[in-house]
């Protein structure tokens, strides 16, 4: 039986609305939409792996100006992770995670499959998405199969939900591309909306790895914030030619006892290398601190 829908909002803040509905399988998934779609409702859809923060739950509010019905899928990908990275402790908090959407009161609809419903013989045996040269540069050459893993997920989503609209961060700058140019070679007809990076007060991004930083290195990890605000700042007064700002971000966040993966500055349309001639730039960073990855970037136009 498909779950009924919250009705849409109008009401104040701070009254107790209902849970969402959670279904975790195609066909109920497909019964809710198709009655909303009969209603006439426009469909937004926010991918999240869980444990919703501040970042994810603005990405939901962005979604419902968009559409009177909103999916949040919750699914923590094994696709997307590499051999050695963190799928087994990657937080799983599925009440936290209604609660927080409950108190938002928007119409919302949960799509939480279990691995087998999406991947019926195993990740490792799936159809996959590949999204030519933008998958293998920055985070890609540290993660290979990661923007595959993500991709094929993304594509999976649309075609079960058929959205309208979906709604992803810019904190992923480049997943964000990858999505965008998925969506552009492969014809899907939905629009790619995006939503500014949520921060903590000292310029941390919020992320669900943060929560594995130690007390010391959550005071580092600010550094990486810090770091690219300084490079887009020389980057707009001209202080210095790209590749010795993105030199001297590297040193700053050695500094700081950071390890960087990679401090580069790129185009915004595609991520190649900027030229002098390209005014709409990004300021991009990822670095471990311990066995935790961070990234950041921030965007920047230059006249
Ligand atoms: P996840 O890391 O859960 O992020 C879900 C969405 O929230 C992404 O679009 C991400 O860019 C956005 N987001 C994360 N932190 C944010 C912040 N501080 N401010 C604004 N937006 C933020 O990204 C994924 O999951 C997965 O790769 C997914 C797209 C769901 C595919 O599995």
């Amino acid at each position: 039986m498909p779950m009924p829908f919250v009705k849409p909002v109008s009401r104040p803040l701070n009254t107790v609305s209902e849970a969402p509905p959670v279904v975790t399988g195609a066909a109920g998934l497909r019964a809710s939409l198709r009655a909303a779609r009969a209603r006439g409702e426009r469909i937004a859809l926010v991918p999240t792996m869980g444990n919703l923060h501040r970042g994810h739950l603005q990405l939901v509010r962005l979604a419902a100006t968009r559409a009177e019905r909103i999916v949040v899928s919750i699914f923590v990908n094994p696709l997307q992770f590499g051999p050695s990275e963190d799928f087994a402790r990657y937080p799983r908090t599925l009440q936290a995670d209604l609660k927080a959407l409950q108190e938002l009161g928007l119409p919302v609809l949960v799509f939480a499959p279990e691995t087998d419903v999406f991947y019926p013989d195993g990740p490792e045996l799936a159809s996959r998405v590949e999204v030519g040269g933008l998958s293998e540069i920055l985070c890609g050459a540290s993660r290979p199969g990661h923007f595959t893993g993500v991709a094929t997920v993304v594509l999976k989503l649309f075609n079960l939900v058929q959205p309208d609209v979906a709604v992803f961060g810019r904190k992923d700058y480049q997943q964000l591309q990858v999505i965008r140019r998925m969506v552009r070679d492969l014809d899907v007809p939905v629009d790619i909306v995006s939503g500014e990076t949520v921060r903590e007060p000292d310029g941390l991004a919020l992320s669900s790895r943060n929560a594995f930083l130690d007390a010391g290195q959550r005071r580092q990890a600010t550094s990486l914030h810090a770091t690219l605000q300084a490079l887009a700042e020389a980057l707009v007064r001209g202080d210095a030619a790209i590749d010795e700002l993105e030199q001297r971000g590297w040193r700053e966040l050695e500094k700081a006892g950071l390890q960087p993966d990679y401090v580069s500055i790129r185009r915004q349309r595609d991520l190649g290398g900027a030229g002098t001639a390209d005014r709409e730039l990004v300021v991009l960073a990822a670095a471990r601190l311990g066995t935790t990855r961070l990234i950041d970037n921030i965007e920047i136009r230059r006249d």
